[in-house]
């Protein structure tokens, strides 16, 4: 954690006297600290513990340096935003995303990875809001240190007691660990549908909405790559570091590909590309009453294969959306279109497109596989990183 920016946000709750020892664990281990104490965690411990502890100011308001934003300025210096304890209250309002203090501000303005540490009694734990709450924000990214059971302030012995601080150490590290794993490396994503237009206001489509090369390209940026995103027509917004290309067609989605190939260091093909286009586009609408009786069909490139076959170094990366016989499928796949890893998705009944959640199993080398259970496209893409990361550290090793 050398040199390594920290920003701690302390709850309201009695395991606040716990976040003094995190804290001081965390400079200990070489890394600035900045540190955040909520009114409610005033009630519990001092600002002065966090000054000494951390050798600098320590934030308790919006209102005390105006001229200084400081919910903006700390996320921006941050590495990471830990927030120890966290309470049933906080955790609720950063699933809604209201901001009334300097933490909740500070954690909506946050670009940079969150985790948090739930601490509260077990009927509070327990209650659907907060386990509801709890699920959003696992959805969209943050690393949720959960809770033990043992003994709680109530004299009772329950869930809810904070993790201890080796587990939100752990966390805090491998968050760090993950903002630079992919530091220095170009990555290209395919993404989206393509379209292949029958005449100037149809099309033949199928219902990708480029969700997860999208959530891959997010990731990536988040842990220090440049990213290349050659996207398909949707209306999902990509992230705003991504050099996007927009494309329609197959053929300019795999011309868009090619020429952005020979500097990428990874690609991962995501795309839902179309396999046929019209063999005819017409020029002017076609009236039904036109009355076809067949359409004419082409056979579209292969842009993944077409990567396989001129790659040099990088590391490729396909999808296979299956219905059935899947792993037996990706792995021929794996093989004929020289990939170095194979995200086998299931796309049987309505699992598999658009924002909802999936499961991938990834496929590598000659028996390499890893599950990665069910959960949001945006928590799939951490863990298929992690998994590509790994393959590559094994492989280059
Ligand atoms: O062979 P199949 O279409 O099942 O392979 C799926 C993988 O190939 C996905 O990674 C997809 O993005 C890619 N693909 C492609 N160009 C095509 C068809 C599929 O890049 N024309």
């Amino acid at each position: 954690m050398n040199g390594r920016r920290v920003l701690l946000g302390v709850c309201g709750g009695i395991a606040a006297y716990k976040a003094a020892a995190l804290a001081s664990r965390i400079v200990q281990r070489g890394a600035d600290l900045d540190v955040i104490l909520t009114a409610e965690a005033q009630h519990f411990i001092g600002a002065a513990t966090f000054a000494a502890l951390a050798r600098r100011r320590v934030w308790t308001s919006m209102w005390e340096r105006t001229e200084e934003i400081p919910h903006i300025a700390l996320v921006r210096a941050a590495e990471v935003f830990a927030i120890v304890p966290a309470t049933a209250n906080v955790i609720a309002k950063l699933a809604q995303g209201i901001a009334d203090d300097l933490l909740t501000n500070a954690a909506l303005a946050a670009r940079i990875p969150i985790v948090i540490a739930p601490a509260m009694n077990t009927a509070m734990l327990e209650h659907p809001a907060t386990v509801a709450n709890l699920r959003t924000l696992e959805a969209r990214g943050v690393t949720i240190v959960a809770p033990e059971s043992g003994f709680l302030a109530e004299r009772e012995t329950g869930a809810g007691r904070l993790a201890g601080e080796d587990a939100i150490m752990d966390a805090i590290e491998a968050t760090l660990a993950r903002t630079r794993d992919l530091a220095g490396e170009r990555v290209l994503i395919t993404a989206g549908p393509t379209r292949e237009p029958i005449d100037p206001v149809r099309f033949l489509s199928n219902a990708s909405t480029g969700t997860m090369g999208i959530e891959l390209a997010r990731e990536a940026l988040a842990r220090g790559a440049t990213v290349d995103l050659v996207l398909g027509p949707t209306s999902v917004v990509p992230p705003s570091g991504a050099q996007v290309d927009r494309v329609t067609t197959a053929r300019e989605m795999e011309r868009a590909a090619l020429a952005r190939a020979p500097g990428a260091t990874i690609a991962i093909a995501t795309a839902a590309v179309a396999d046929w286009r019209p063999a005819e586009t017409h020029a002017s609408k076609v009236k039904k009453t036109d009355d076809p009786q067949s359409l004419a069909l082409e056979r579209n490139p292969d842009i993944l294969a077409a990567l396989g076959a001129r790659k040099n170094g990088t590391f490729l990366v396909g999808f296979a959306a299956e219905t059935d016989a899947h792993e037996a499928n990706a792995r021929e796949k794996l093989v004929r279109k020289h990939l170095d890893a194979i995200a086998v998705n299931d796309v049987s009944g309505e699992r598999g497109f658009g924002a909802g959640d999936s499961a991938l199993t990834v496929l590598w080398g000659n028996g390499g596989r890893r599950e990665l259970p069910s959960a949001s496209k945006r928590v799939l893409a951490g863990g298929l990183w992690d998994t590509i990361v790994t393959i590559r550290r094994e492989t280059r090793a």
